[in-house]
């Protein structure tokens, strides 16, 4: 007889995790790989993980999944993307203030309609899934509906999302600017108190950028997430050379584009900054210091011609400086892909060209435990360890006949994982969990939404 309680839900296959954070400590010493692994699941959290044989004991015999030639890891976590940008991903020719004038006001317009809204919703949640994705902190639009949709498709998939109500009051379209400061700000609050903390969702106060709001937009947006202890703020930072000198100008009085931010008290713990591309020392002392974060958007950056991000600078700076919170982000629809695997493949081309070798440990970590260090998060998501929420990806090693043969001719983990984030994509997702429920399967193309019916894996 087993001493413990019977569990109803197990997850075998090989398991990857990091322990700690591979920038800091090395990629070995961080990284945790047991290749017959055992993952339980019990209420939506990891009740146990770690070797099959150790831990069989404890499943019931008929409970658990068997996913060889795979990789279970923690879902991954998109750090920065805008949904409704979902429906123009791929907008040619033009660079970031061009594009969001012809491209992006144009299309976000459309997100009053509540119906266009969670239409539009759905779908992204949905992509999320396919690619892996159970986590993201995501821009929706100026209009209070366009947050409502996505909270809704959000709430009833249990997926665990930051999301909030874009703030902009200049240099943009009439029909995209809060009414007042003070409308937006009422509209965010009323936001905050109907969704923060609801479920599994946050609320993130979200002005668009600098240039884009007023002072009064941004004192009141200081104020407004002063309030809110809990809550996150999100923001673009320093993505163009054209963006830092519009900064400037119109903020005259400021030291550096950082400095706009953190005079209006928006830097600090759970301050979450798009890009962080061109920036000056000072800015990268004061986000290290103030224990803020950053998000690298390496296919935005390259479809926008926007930069090179400084993976040096962020995550291994020299002493006494240390490391920037950071995590990795797709950025859509300025991003060409919601794929995680495919934004850690365009990092590491990036870092390549900026003569930075991302390894893939470091990649992995970006997108999971290291994101969600970034969010304040690690001790909910982005592991697997007892007491975390089972949110978790199944993923397919030999997805295509090309992957299948070059992963015969890998020799180390490390080797197995390059591979994979150079040439797999959401095709490699053989299924997802949210809360310990199978919410997407590649093998019945289903995507299940809790309490209704869903096929099980066997
Ligand atoms: N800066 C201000 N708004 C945006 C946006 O929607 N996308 C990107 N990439 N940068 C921005
Ligand atoms: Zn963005």
């Amino acid at each position: 007889m087993s001493p413990f309680p019977l569990h109803h839900l197990a997850l075998r296959g090989p398991t990857l995790n990091f322990i700690d954070d591979p920038f800091q400590v090395g990629d070995e010493a961080a990284l945790r790989y047991e290749p017959d692994g055992l993952v339980i699941i019990e209420n939506g959290k990891i009740a146990a993980a770690g070797n099959y044989a150790a831990l069989r004991s404890r499943v019931a015999p008929n409970a658990v999944t068997h996913y060889p030639d795979s990789l279970i890891l923690p879902g991954f976590i998109d750090t920065h993307v805008h949904y409704p940008q979902t429906q123009m991903i791929g907008g040619y020719g033009v660079q970031l203030i061009d594009w969001l004038n012809k491209y992006t006001f144009v299309t976000e317009q459309q997100f009053g309609s509540p119906a266009h809204a969670a239409a539009v919703a759905d779908i992204f949640l949905k992509e999320c899934l396919r690619a892996g994705t159970t986590t993201a902190a995501v821009y929706c639009t100026v209009h209070p509906e366009s947050v409502e949709a996505l909270f809704q498709a959000a709430f009833k998939r249990h997926m665990r999302m930051i999301a909030g109500k874009v703030l902009m009051d200049r240099n943009a379209p009439a029909a995209l600017l809060d009414a007042s400061v003070q409308s937006g700000y009422d509209q965010s609050a009323a936001l905050i108190a109907k969704w923060h903390g609801k479920s599994r969702l946050s609320y993130a106060v979200t002005p668009r950028f600098a240039p884009t709001s007023t002072p009064a937009q941004l004192e009141a947006t200081g104020a407004l997430w002063k309030a809110h202890p809990g809550t996150y703020m999100q923001t673009h930072l320093a993505e163009t050379l054209q963006e830092n000198e519009w900064v400037r100008s119109l903020f005259p009085d400021r030291a550096n584009y950082l400095d706009v931010y953190t005079h209006y008290g928006l830097t600090g713990p759970r301050a979450v900054f798009g890009h962080a591309l061109h920036l000056q020392e000072d800015e990268w002392l004061h986000l290290e210091a103030s224990g803020s974060a950053i998000t690298h958007c390496p296919s935005s950056n390259g479809f926008l011609g926007s930069g090179l991000f400084d993976f040096a600078r962020a995550r291994q700076p020299r002493a006494p400086a240390r490391a920037i919170r950071t995590g990795l982000a797709t950025d859509v629809g300025g991003g060409t892909t919601l794929s995680m695997l495919k934004t850690m493949g365009e990092a590491y081309k990036i870092g390549q060209l900026g003569h930075y070798s991302l390894s893939a440990p470091k990649a992995f970590y970006l997108a999971t435990r290291g994101a969600a260090q970034s969010l304040y998060l690690e001790d909910k998501i982005g592991s697997i360890a007892p007491g975390m929420d089972a949110d978790l990806l199944v993923l397919d090693m030999k997805s295509t006949p090309l992957i299948d043969f070059r992963m015969q001719h890998c020799d180390t983990l490390a080797d197995a994982l390059f591979v994979q984030m150079t040439m797999a994509d959401d095709r490699a997702t053989r299924a997802v969990y949210v809360a310990g429920e199978l919410a997407y399967s590649r093998k019945h193309l289903h995507y299940s939404v809790p309490g209704e019916f869903h096929p099980r894996e066997e």
